[in-house]
């Protein structure tokens, strides 16, 4: 086996797992570049959960390699993992222990840590005042909380957080980003997944994309955002076939998509930022007059678009929308 990449903190090649015949990770190629945010997001039941996993040991690859801080790692390899510390699933605690002591009852499981690098964390995700509580009488996000502070305890060079911000209110929403900025800002790398594209959006350098377990898309999320704008129209459904040859002059992406109001049927077409307006003007100087034009860029835009079950459909077929469905309704 070859030396690993150093610039990554991890890296996949080819990874898979199967749960029966069909695979929660089919193929994956990861690469999280040291000392970013990688949001790693994809609709629930896509493999983040399982890659997590993969990636800690906790379930065996069927194919495929894995690099962990630059080198090769294999499952077997614990020791590799006490420079890493996760979040997987929810954390379960004992509710009759304080914060503190649980925090001291998980700890001992991983490498050695200094007394006061308890209090520390506990500070970091601000919970010092409330460590001396039971953990019963915690909510879901002060709980979480708990958890990421457990992930932290060994100060992780590299760290593993799966749905972190389920449970937390805004506030613990802005919390924990500035939390991962200070880490990053520490040379540390932190591998965050999410359903939420809000999310991810405020707090990732770079994202990859999961869908039925391969990767659809990885890079800067600058990129990502700067691919171009989905704009929907509404077309009478008799000029649908018009419509759709008028648009695929302006944009490769051209798709129909389902429902529309009365008579009317939507088209989505991807389009450079700038050029939104262009999609009506094509279609009126094609004799073509829409209605209900919207547009969109964030990343949830582009997220949906890549994950959106149905993809451009040449029969003009109505599937499911393609991009446009309501926003986190991928969730869950
Ligand atoms: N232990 C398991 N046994 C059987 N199927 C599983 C198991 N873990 C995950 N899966 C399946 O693998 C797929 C991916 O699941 P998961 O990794 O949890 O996705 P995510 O975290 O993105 O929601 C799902 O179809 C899920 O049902
Ligand atoms: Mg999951």
């Amino acid at each position: 086996m070859t030396e690993g990449d150093p610039g990554l903190a991890i890296a996949t090649q080819g990874l898979v797992k199967r749960y029966g015949p069909r695979p929660a990770v089919d193929g994956l190629d990861l690469h999280v570049p040291r000392g970013m945010v990688y949001g790693f997001l994809g609709p629930n039941g896509s493999g983040k959960t399982t890659t997590l996993r993969l990636l800690v040991g906790m379930a065996r690859p069927d194919a495929g390699s894995m690099e962990l801080l630059g080198e090769p790692y294999t499952w077997r390899d614990r020791r590799r993992l006490f420079r890493v510390g996760s979040l997987i699933e929810q954390p379960s605690f004992y509710p009759y222990l304080s914060g503190r002591e649980n925090l001291r009852v998980f700890g001992a499981a991983g490498p050695p840590t200094p007394r006061h690098r308890a209090e520390e964390v506990l500070g970091f995700v601000g919970l010092r005042d409330r460590a001396g509580d039971k953990v019963k009488t915690y909510s879901l996000g002060m709980k979480q909380r708990l958890g990421i502070a457990t992930a932290l305890l060994s100060d992780p060079e590299l760290l593993l957080l799966d749905e972190p911000a389920n449970g937390l209110d805004p506030g613990g929403i802005v919390a924990m980003r500035e939390l991962l900025r200070f880490l990053t800002s520490q040379g540390k790398t932190v591998l965050v997944s999410s359903h939420i594209l809000p999310e991810m959006e405020q707090m990732a350098d770079v994202v990859g994309i999961i869908a039925a377990g391969r990767l659809v898309r990885e890079g800067p999320l600058a990129g990502i955002l700067d691919e171009g704008t989905r704009v929907r129209v509404g077309v009478p459904e008799e000029a649908v076939g018009r419509a759709l040859e008028i648009l695929a002059a302006l944009s490769p992406t051209v798709e129909s998509a389902p429902g529309g109001l009365g008579d009317q049927r939507w088209i989505a077409v991807r389009v450079a930022n700038d050029q939104a307006s262009e999609v009506n003007r094509a279609l009126a100087q094609g004799g073509v007059f829409a209605s209900g034009l919207e547009s969109g860029s964030d990343l949830e835009t582009a997220f949906l678009a890549l994950t959106g079950p149905a993809g451009p459909d040449p029969q003009g077929h109505l599937g499911p929308p393609p991009g446009w469905g309501q926003p986190g309704s991928q969730a869950r």
